[in-house]
């Protein structure tokens, strides 16, 4: 597959965000990679030779000057990943305000930061932006309330914006992951019966790997894709839309 010639990964340093930095630097695209935690950062864009961003996405201020950053390195930015999150697995009555707006913060308006700030200069380059939502988001999971509506608020950031953008051949498009093995989800992965419980909550009956999910991210963000937009893809083993018992 074609790989975007430029790109900016936020979230880089995490599990999916890392992936798909390895896969589109293995395929020539020139990166710049933003994270929050400094040293893991460094650690990556050093090892794939690219520039790396230190911000955190809930602060627009902060936002606005790592965009400006990318977009200095890179000249145009063709295909952007935002690959940050948060899980928060609790009912709503046990959740708190804190917990809420924090999930709220880290998931919906850290996608609303960046878009605020890439939808003017890639309108004007088109290209292709794919947020990284959740099954979450497509089916409803018992004890998901924040995270559910955080992450459906990214699809529909997802649809309007495709139709804004759309003239401008400006793509935006999001991956809906089910349980996938990174630092994220191991408070379920390292307790062995809350992992057995979860992988047979899946169709495909296992969780999934961050490299599966950053294919998906790659297909979307590729220039070999310009037909597709609006489209919530959902990378899940059938969690969201099969039932086999
Ligand atoms: N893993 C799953 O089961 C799963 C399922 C559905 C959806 N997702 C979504 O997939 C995406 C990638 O998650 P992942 O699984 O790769 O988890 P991860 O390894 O924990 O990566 C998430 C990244 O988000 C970063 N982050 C969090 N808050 C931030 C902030 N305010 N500013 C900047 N960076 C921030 C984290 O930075 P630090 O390193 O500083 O903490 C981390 O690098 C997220 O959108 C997540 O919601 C994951």
């Amino acid at each position: 597959m074609t790989a975007p010639e430029t790109a900016f990964i936020t979230g880089a340093n995490g599990g999916i965000g890392s992936a798909l930095a390895r896969k589109l630097s293995a395929a020539g695209t020139r990166l710049v990679l933003a994270g929050r935690n400094e040293s893991r950062l460094t650690a990556l864009a050093s090892e794939l030779g690219v520039k790396g961003l230190v911000c955190d996405f809930t602060k627009p201020e902060q936002v606005e000057n790592c965009v400006n950053g990318a977009l200095f390195e890179l000249g145009t930015i063709e295909a952007a990943a935002h690959c940050i999150g948060s899980i928060l697995l609790k009912p709503a009555h046990l959740t708190s305000i804190e917990e809420w707006r924090s999930t709220i913060d880290t998931n919906l308006n850290s996608a609303f930061y960046l878009l605020n700030q890439l939808g003017r200069p890639m309108s004007k380059s088109g290209g292709s932006i794919a947020f990284v939502t959740s099954a979450a988001a497509e089916k409803g999971l018992s004890n998901h309330e924040a995270i559910a509506a955080a992450k459906a608020g990214v699809a529909g950031l997802t649809r309007a914006a495709a139709a804004t953008y759309a003239k401008n051949k400006l793509r935006v498009n999001c991956v809906a992951p089910g349980l996938t093995d990174t630092p994220l989800a191991a408070p379920i992965t390292g307790n062995e019966s809350a992992r057995k419980f979860s992988e047979a909550m899946h169709p495909l009956g296992r969780l999934g790997t961050a490299e599966e999910i950053a294919s998906a991210l790659f297909f979307l963000l590729s220039p070999d894709n310009t037909w597709i937009t609006g489209h919530s893809l959902c990378v899940d083993g059938g969690l969201s839309s099969l039932q086999t018992k």
